[in-house]
């Protein structure tokens, strides 16, 4: 790990270094975001890997612009009214995903909507204007310790699993963005910040809904809205052997011979490879015709808690489905 100062050869080395796929920590005027390439499933691993994250939120993609922004997402009328009134600056945007984005599912964790943001911090926008690539980036801390605000915090957290960190001084407003999910019909305020919610509302003709509480056995995300990716199959967890009928998703190099839809996590029974591919293999498990999933037996050391964590999450009862299937989106009360 090296600290740099912000400077034109620092901020093109931490672009190369993101393209590669490593971990870079830069500020933005909320926060120290730990940076990977949006657009590598690998590299968005090795966040949670960083963090020791227990569970796969969705993340934040953080773009140079809202031209950017609409590479990767739609923006809509409201969308638009929020963006140029506030980006860049601590507001992030849940908006549909544009078909064929090409963001990494786990950075969606698998939702058809993705967050984005324009940080307005000066090192942060040259360095996402450098990477050309949106770029994921929660707080730089590990999970459970309060965000960094400062090199010397992110140093401390997580020097060893960051390539490079940019010092550049303390964040200014010290608390994450505002979120505000514009990609249905109401507005949500998913998460209070810097943008206030009267700020919101004068854009927006309304104060946006705020979102509903969350749960009580989910602590560590007070105030925001959990909204996840669940399969329309019935999951069977701990599965050695597919049963008739049922689609398989298998880690490591032990998996059995299947005729039925196989997909393996990782072939050489890598966490890191198995976390990146474990959104994109539900779906693709989910929509195979079969009549259930079954899933191996994934190790429960580093990433392979997260990975668990979610595919209980998948395998636990369903909330109600919509005509077409769909999960509903959480409601507020
Ligand atoms: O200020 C900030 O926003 C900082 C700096 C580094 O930019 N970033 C940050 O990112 O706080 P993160 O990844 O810790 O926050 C992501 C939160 C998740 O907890 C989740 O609640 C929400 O954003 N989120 C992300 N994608 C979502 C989606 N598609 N739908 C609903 N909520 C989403
Ligand atoms: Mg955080």
């Amino acid at each position: 790990m090296r600290v740099a100062q912000p400077s034109p050869e620092s901020i093109a080395e931490a672009a190369r270094l993101l393209r590669d796929g490593k971990l870079v920590a830069f500020p933005t005027e909320t926060v120290y975001g730990l940076g990977a390439d949006a657009t590598q499933g690998r590299a968005v691993a090795a966040i949670y890997e960083a963090k020791g994250r227990p569970r796969f939120n969705p993340l934040i993609a953080h773009v140079a612009d809202i031209d950017a922004a609409e590479a990767i997402a739609e923006v809509g009328a409201a969308a638009r009214r929020l963006a140029e009134a506030f980006w860049p600056g601590p507001l992030t945007l849940v908006l549909p995903q544009r078909p064929g984005s090409p963001i990494a599912s786990l950075v969606t964790a698998g939702l058809d909507t993705v967050a984005v943001r324009v940080p307005s911090h000066p090192v942060a926008r040259d360095l996402l204007r450098a990477v050309g690539r949106p770029v994921a980036a929660p707080s730089a801390n590990r999970s459970g310790h309060v965000s960094a605000t400062t090199a010397a915090h992110v140093a401390a957290d997580l020097g060893a699993s960051v390539s490079l960190i940019i010092d550049g001084g303390p964040a200014h407003l010290g608390i994450e963005s505002t979120i505000v999910d514009v990609s249905q019909k109401v507005p949500l305020l998913l998460r209070p910040g810097a943008v206030t919610a009267e700020a919101l509302a004068e854009r927006l003709g309304a104060a946006p809904r705020p979102a509903a509480p969350a749960a009580a056995d989910r602590p560590s995300a007070p105030g925001q809205l959990e909204s996840h990716y669940a399969p329309s199959l019935p999951v069977r967890l701990e599965a050695t052997s597919p049963r008739e009928g049922e689609a398989f998703l298998a880690f490591g190099p032990f998996a059995p011979a299947y005729d039925g839809p196989l997909l393996n996590l990782s072939p050489r029974g890598d966490l890191v490879e198995a976390a990146a591919n474990l959104f994109a293999a539900l779906r693709r498990l989910d929509g195979s015709g079969a009549r259930g999933l079954a899933v191996m037996p994934i190790p429960g050391q580093g990433l392979g808690v997260a990975i668990n964590d979610r595919l209980r999450r998948a395998a636990a009862p369903r909330p109600a489905r919509d005509a077409h299937g769909k999960a509903e989106r959480p409601r507020t009360p």
